[in-house]
This record gives C-alpha cells, sequence and structure tokens, in this order.
C-alpha cells in the first residue's frame, strides 16, 4: 500500500471542526487504502510556549480524540512525534539544506512572527517547516492530506526532497499534498472570511470538537449570515451562509443541493436548527469515545507506545541512509 502521512499540533484541550472536518475525516476514509502514519506533533508545538503538564495532557487528548473520530491504531501508525528521536536529528540535517530566504517566504510564519513580535519569536517557529519536512520525509510519504493552510509547508518539502536527492542521490519519496477542495478551509463562525483556528482572538466562532453540545448549538444559532435569507453556496456574497452549508454537507455526507432543497423558502432560524442537530449528532459520540480513552490514560499510553515502536523501525531506517549519505562517519 502507498504510505500516508499527516499530525496535527496538540495545541488545546480539544481540536476544532476545521481539524475534525478538514483532516480528521480524510485520514479515517484514506486508512484502509494507504499505509498510514498520524502523529501529534508535540515537538512542533512547544515552539510557542507552552504549560509542561497542559502540554502532556493535550497531547494525549489529541490522540484519544484520532481514535475517537476512527482513526485505528492496529490499522494506522498513531503516535506521538517526540516518541520517535528520528524526527528531530532529520529536521537538523534537512535545515542545513534550506535557504534562510526560503524558510523566511513562509506565509504562516510571518503571520505568526508578526503577531508575536521578533523577541517572542522562538526560532524553532521559523524552522518549524524543516521539522514538518523531516516527519514526512522519514516515512517515504506518498501522499500528506492537509487543510489548505499547510500547502505551503508541503511544497517546501517536496523542494527540500528533490533538492537532497539531487545532491546526494535518490533517497526520498517527493510526496504530493491532499487537498480537498470543498472542505480545506473551514471559516470561523463570527468571521467567515478567516480560518477557524484553535488560537482565534473571540470563542464564538470555533466549535470544538468536545464541547458541550449545548454550546456548540448555541454557537451555530448565534453564526454570522448575511440579510437575503437564501440558503444557498455563494463563497463571495454569502460566506456566512456558504460555510454553514459546507459544514453541514461535510459532516452530514449529505450533497449540497440537496440540503440547499430542503431549505428553499425557510429562513436560517430552521437551517441553524438542523445545522446543530447534525452537529450534535456527529460530535456527541466522537467525545463520549475520546472522554472513555481518556479515562484509561495508561491503556492509551501503551497503544502509543506499540505504534512509536513501529514508527521507530521506519524512521530509523531512513535517517541511517541519510546519515551515510551526507558523509557522516559511522560510529562502529
Ligand atoms: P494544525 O495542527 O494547525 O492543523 C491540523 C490539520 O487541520 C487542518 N486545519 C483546517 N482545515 C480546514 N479548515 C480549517 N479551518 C483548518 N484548521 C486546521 C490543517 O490544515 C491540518 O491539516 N503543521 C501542521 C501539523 C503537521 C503536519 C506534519 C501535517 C506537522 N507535521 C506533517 C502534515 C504532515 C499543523 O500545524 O496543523
Amino acid at each position: 500500500k502507498p504510505r500516508l502521512y499527516s499530525g496535527m499540533q496538540p495545541s488545546a484541550d480539544s481540536l476544532q471542526a476545521g481539524n475534525y472536518i478538514g483532516a480528521l475525516l480524510q485520514w479515517r476514509d484514506m486508512q484502509s487504502s494507504y499505509d498510514a502514519f498520524f502523529s501529534v506533533v508535540d515537538l512542533h508545538a512547544i515552539t510557542v510556549a507552552q504549560d509542561p503538564a497542559v502540554l502532556r495532557e493535550k497531547t494525549r487528548r489529541t490522540a484519544a480524540q484520532y481514535i475517537a473520530a476512527g482513526i485505528e491504531p492496529s490499522k494506522s501508525t498513531l503516535y506521538v512525534q517526540s516518541h520517535v528521536r528520528a524526527h528531530a536529528e532529520l529536521a537538523w540535517i534537512l535545515s542545513t539544506i534550506t535557504g534562510f530566504g526560503e524558510a523566511n517566504r513562509m506565509t504562516q510564519f510571518k503571520d505568526k512572527s508578526s503577531r508575536f513580535g521578533a523577541d517572542a519569536t522562538s526560532v524553532g517557529l521559523f524552522t518549524y517547516p524543516v521539522l514538518m519536512a523531516a516527519d514526512i520525509l522519514l516515512y517515504q510519504s506518498e501522499l500528506v492530506p492537509v487543510g489548505d493552510d499547510q500547502k505551503q509547508h508541503v511544497e517546501l518539502t517536496r523542494d527540500l526532497a528533490e533538492r537532497f536527492n539531487s545532491r546526494f542521490g535518490e533517497t526520498f519519496t517527493v510526496p504530493t499534498p491532499v487537498i480537498q477542495k470543498e472542505t480545506a478551509r473551514i471559516y470561523d463562525l463570527q468571521n467567515p472570511t478567516s480560518k477557524m483556528s484553535k488560537s482565534a482572538e473571540s470563542d464564538a466562532g470555533v466549535l470544538w470538537l468536545l464541547d458541550d453540545p449545548a454550546k456548540s448549538a448555541k454557537k451555530i444559532m448565534r453564526a454570522v449570515t448575511d440579510t437575503e435569507g437564501s440558503v444557498r453556496f455563494d463563497r463571495e456574497n454569502k460566506p456566512g451562509v456558504s460555510n454553514l452549508l459546507t459544514i453541514y454537507a461535510a459532516l452530514s455526507g449529505r450533497q449540497m443541493e440537496s440540503i440547499e432543497d430542503e431549505y428553499a423558502g425557510r429562513g436560517y432560524g430552521d437551517f441553524k436548527k438542523g445545522l446543530a442537530e447534525v452537529i450534535v449528532s456527529e460530535f456527541g459520540p466522537v467525545r463520549d469515545r475520546a472522554n472513555e480513552l481518556l479515562a484509561d490514560p495508561a491503556e492509551l499510553d501503551r497503544v502509543l507506545a506499540t505504534n512509536a515502536a513501529k514508527a521507530d523501525a521506519v524512521a530509523d531506517a531512513t535517517l541511517a541512509d541519510v546519515y551515510d549519505r551526507v558523509g557522516l562517519l559511522r560510529r562502529v
């Protein structure tokens, strides 16, 4: 089976709907057809300040949400990035073939560093995409399913793989990003032209996978729409309603047109009530399952350890080859 790789940061207690719809649903659907590796990228999370005890907990919670959403740890290799030492080691090697200007063109870094200011921006945040390239390349991944905010990072990964291969000989598989057109970007409910994000300024626009369903329903009822009053998809002129339709279609598995038809001639109130029900029935079981898993952290840790051992074996083989190719003297 072709290899597939993806990951998420454990940067909040709960994943948000964009992570679930833009990434997890795809992972779940693809895992049977691919040799899939899914990591909880805790080394990426520490590029901004984290409370150590809280980070450990968020890492477990993120892993639990993967499993609760349908990623099967017996089928897919689901592990914690820091458990596999090769990630940090390959990132160092790749940083030596990454141009400073090239890294400096990453838009996510530019966004974040302009918000934090130069002194609060770590060098780790700058080299973040290089670590991401290491994640992907260690496993000789062919496909990388992500939301569209990660596309530029996967492009950089491709460039680094090609550069390394041409300088040192064929070593890495050059990966391809997989971006689902309809759901590549889920938007904030209050601000439907900016993406839904764990670090949004206001909580009112973010749907959390593990939130109390009544709270999520309330957020939907208060979501920004428009004054036209008709439920139809038009990203340009009706960003709020279009975003709600996207979420509705993705979570219910229905076609957009059938939803538009159902609510034709009815108000936004009805439409929002329908969407709130879809969210409660889709997120509810995921939340319950995640809480069950989190009630037995020792078992969860064991599953993660078994999978880390599988990941180690693949990653170590790639890293040994890389060390040889760049000319590092073997320790005998
Ligand atoms: P992260 O943790 O920010 O997000 C995880 C995944 O969720 C997608 N996503 C969204 N999709 C649609 N709409 C949204 N509003 C939305 N918000 C987030 C992201 O595109 C991503 O697919 N750097 C990565 C993690 C990473 C990684 C990797 C991914 C590290 N190493 C290797 C793939 C392969 C990140 O911060 O994702």
